[in-house]
């Protein structure tokens, strides 16, 4: 078989696959625009049973082996299209070009009539997904070299706005090149571990979310980054609401010893998006095994001092982890039976612009940000 057909066909099992986990409605516009742009145009020189894996795909890192460009999965990249709603004619800006897949798709949704703007700060990327683009013939879509924290503002207004890049806030300019009733869409950093695509909506001068999907990105470069990012400790990646060197010392003390092993509770869903939002001291960690990606979420405690995780592996199997003092085993076994778990995706969420007043009476968490403040409130 040709690799043009092997690599159609491969799309298109993809595709119904995404359709049939319920991720994309059959014969949506996302659909259809799935089906005609065609992975492999922005991935070239990648194995095409990888591209079409529904996988995140890295395509540059920093010396450190940290990612710094990727082509999203395409389940995740599916349903922050849906959440976009962009429609034909519209104008929309993307904030991290990346390959240009994602902003090819866009080309799709908005049709002739519409235009996208695509920003990356990093001159090579841009030079590529450029290229990539024109092997898609996506000839409505425009890429720009720049820090996507300012937007661009001569391509504006949008009616929408989608960043593909991890947002600890949100950019006053995107705000105010966004039209009345349009969406803006992006991956922002709740807390330790749990980031959500919100989607919000501009109304009456205020931004209340319109969906929520949980979501994990790399993190925007540039001034507009905040203080949320990760940290290579002990083989894992561990992520920080702030640079917290007591932590990070702990957490090189504690992971290279051997941990107490046992069988993992029950684990509702939902358990650590509580936990996180509201628990000082949770953690998270990350590391790509040969067969996937494990994940360790839990507790430490600098008083033990512990370390207490569930670590699941990439089959899904989970078993908790305790290192250093026990007593913080049964303070993670405490805190997940202590709370009803919380759906992200039934959370609501506003962002106030900063020193504007808030009108909700008792949130369940308050994110203060330079820009925005997020009022969470419970499901
Ligand atoms: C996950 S990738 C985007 C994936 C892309 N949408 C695609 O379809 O391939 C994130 C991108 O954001 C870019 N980025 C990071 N910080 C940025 C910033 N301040 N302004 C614009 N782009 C940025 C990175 O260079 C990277 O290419």
């Amino acid at each position: 078989m040709r690799a043009t057909e092997q690599a159609e066909q491969l799309n298109d099992h993809m595709v119904t696959g995404l359709v049939r986990d319920g991720v994309i409605p059959a014969d949506s516009a996302v659909d259809r625009a799935f089906r005609t742009v065609k992975r492999h145009w922005f991935l070239p020189g990648t194995d095409l049973d990888q591209v079409y894996a529904n996988v995140a795909v890295v395509t540059r890192r920093r010396p450190d082996g940290v990612p710094i460009s990727s082509s999203s999965q395409p389940a995740i990249v599916a349903r922050m299209l849906q959440q976009l709603d962009a429609l034909p004619g519209h104008r929309v800006l993307e904030i991290g070009a990346g390959t240009g897949y994602n902003a090819a798709l866009l080309g799709q949704l908005v049709g002739p009539d519409g235009t996208v703007t695509t920003i990356d700060v990093d001159p090579e990327i841009c030079a590529a997904a450029e290229g990539h683009l024109q092997v898609a013939e996506a000839s409505n879509v425009s890429v720009i070299r720049g820090d996507g924290w300012a937007g661009v503002e001569e391509h504006g207004p949008f009616d929408r706005i989608e960043a593909t890049v991890g947002v600890w806030d949100l950019s006053t300019r995107w705000v105010e090149q966004l039209k009345p009733d349009g969406l803006l869409v992006a991956p922002l950093w709740l807390r330790t571990g749990l980031q959500a695509s919100v989607a919000f909506r501009r109304r009456n001068g205020g931004l209340k979310a319109a969906s929520i999907e949980p979501c994990g990105f790399m993190t925007l470069r540039g001034p507009g980054a905040g203080d949320a990012g990760y940290e290579q400790i002990g083989g894992w990646t561990v992520s920080f609401d702030e640079p917290s060197p007591t932590r990070a010392a702990l957490l090189e003390r504690l992971l290279p010893t051997p941990p107490r092993t046992g069988p993992a509770p029950d684990l509702p869903a939902g358990w650590f998006t509580r936990m996180a939002l509201i628990e000082p001291d949770a953690v998270h960690l990350f590391s790509l095994g040969r067969d996937g990606p494990v994940v360790g979420r839990g507790v430490i405690d600098a008083s033990v001092p512990g370390l207490a995780v569930i670590v699941s592996d990439p089959r899904g199997a989970n078993t908790v982890q305790v290192f250093g003092g026990e007593e913080v085993g049964g303070r993670l076994l405490r805190m997940i039976g202590s709370g009803p778990p919380i759906e992200l995706r039934n959370l609501f969420i506003s962002a106030v612009r900063a020193g504007e007043p808030v009108d909700e009476h008792q949130p369940l968490v308050t994110l203060t940000r330079p820009n925005f403040r997020f009022v969470i409130s419970g499901n």
